[in-house]
């Protein structure tokens, strides 16, 4: 588990998306209000990018099948019920949003 600084958290406005990358990782950060969250960029369906994907709320869709995630959990919430998106742990320290990669 590798633990980095990604990016400025007013470098990423509420309501977008950011593809930054983690100890070699591709990582789509998302701003939803005061919370960001953090996924793999590969959807698990076909290997969409994620950071292209359309955020609507807490949820995020692939933009080449809309596939919907929750990035709260990384399950797929349609209509893929069971598959799931890698997720992972993200802190904001100092205005400076890390996150933990595998
Ligand atoms: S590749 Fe993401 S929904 Fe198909």
């Amino acid at each position: 588990m590798s633990r980095c600084r990604v990016a400025r958290l007013e470098d990423l406005p509420a309501g977008q998306l950011k593809l930054v990358e983690a100890d070699g990782t591709r990582v789509v950060l998302a701003r939803v209000l005061d919370e960001v969250f953090a996924c793999s960029d590969e959807c698990s369906h076909q290997g969409g990018p994620l950071s292209e994907g359309r955020l609507s709320g807490a949820r995020l869709a692939c933009p080449w099948h809309g596939w919907m995630y929750d990035l709260r959990s990384g399950e797929c919430a349609m209509p893929a019920r069971g598959a799931r998106v890698a997720s992972y742990p993200v802190t904001i320290e100092a205005g400076e949003i890390w996150v933990e990669v595998p």
